[in-house]
């Protein structure tokens, strides 16, 4: 039997100004329960209670080490949430066969070092060669929408909108570190970076969205800019959960979010006020 035909790139072509979607990373809440074994706390619970503060979608990467997210947490999660699933998987031949198996809404591709922290860095789209390209069709075949987390550099947009990533993931983590340091030019400049990676990718036919290291005081700059349709967020999240609990966190991260970018109505003939006409 043949396969089906790969999905076109399901991307609106002209960026929408009126949507941007919140992602909610759970990993951590797996690191916490791996740290003494056991089930408690449950990545599951926590994204039900994400969307309850308002996220569109959830996002787990199931790493090689499995250090937090577990096949079984992929296996739950996809059964039972109630929202769009992004499964963030380093290139291999393993992760593949994870995602054709589940079938997530998205998969994120990222770079993966057994000693990193974090995903330190984007993804080398230039230099991935066949294999990457092997992966992204792969998945799209199997009608997964793909997203490649790059730097926010016009070069690998170009080179993940040529190797047909329905998406890419710009990488923030560079100016949140620079906000942190209070380095206002280099902030200026890492968003301008931000915004032409965004514009480039929307003249392509590329969806843009961005993420890593975004916190109440840097996400606003971010979701202005109009072609990034979805922020996906974890860290701070999780770590503010703590102290106030993650229904809370999830939605004063959403007001932020529509406060820089208010929802708009869907048609212009709908539009209530001048403002909500686009010029
Ligand atoms: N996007 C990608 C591709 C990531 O790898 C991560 C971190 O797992 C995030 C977003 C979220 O970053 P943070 O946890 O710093 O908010």
């Amino acid at each position: 039997m043949s396969s089906p035909p790969p999905s076109p790139r399901s991307t609106p072509r002209a960026f929408d100004a009126r949507a941007l979607r919140l992602g909610v990373n759970i990993d951590h809440v797996a690191t916490i329960r791996n740290a003494r074994g056991g089930r408690h706390p449950d990545p599951l619970r926590a994204a039900h209670l994400s969307v309850e503060g308002g996220a569109d979608g959830i996002t787990a990467h199931l790493r090689e080490d499995r250090r937090h997210i577990s096949d079984d947490d992929i296996a739950r999660l996809k059964r039972e949430l109630t929202r769009p699933l992004n499964l963030e998987m380093a290139a291999t031949d393993e992760m593949l066969a994870i995602a054709l198996r589940h079938l997530p809404h998205a998969c994120c591709i990222v770079p993966e070092r057994r000693e990193e922290r974090t995903t330190e860095g984007g993804l080398d789209v230039v230099g991935g060669g066949e294999r990457l390209a092997r992966i992204v069709t792969r998945l799209r075949d199997a009608h997964i929408r793909v997203s490649l987390f790059v730097e926010p550099d016009e070069e690998t947009v170009a080179a993940s909108a040529a190797i047909g990533a329905d998406i890419v993931e710009l990488h923030t983590g560079r100016y949140c570190e620079l906000a942190l340091e209070e380095d206002a030019a280099g902030v200026r400049a890492e968003l301008a970076r931000i915004a032409s990676a965004a514009a480039a990718a929307d003249r392509l036919g590329v969806e843009v969205h961005a993420g890593h290291g975004l916190t109440y005081n840097t996400v606003a700059a971010v979701a202005r800019i109009p072609e990034i349709v979805e922020l996906n967020i974890g860290h701070f999240l999780i770590g503010e959960a703590i102290f106030g609990g993650l229904v809370g966190a999830v939605s004063r991260m959403r007001q932020l979010m529509d406060y820089a970018r208010p929802p708009r109505p869907l048609h212009r003939d709908r539009a209530t006020t001048a403002n909500d006409v686009e010029p």
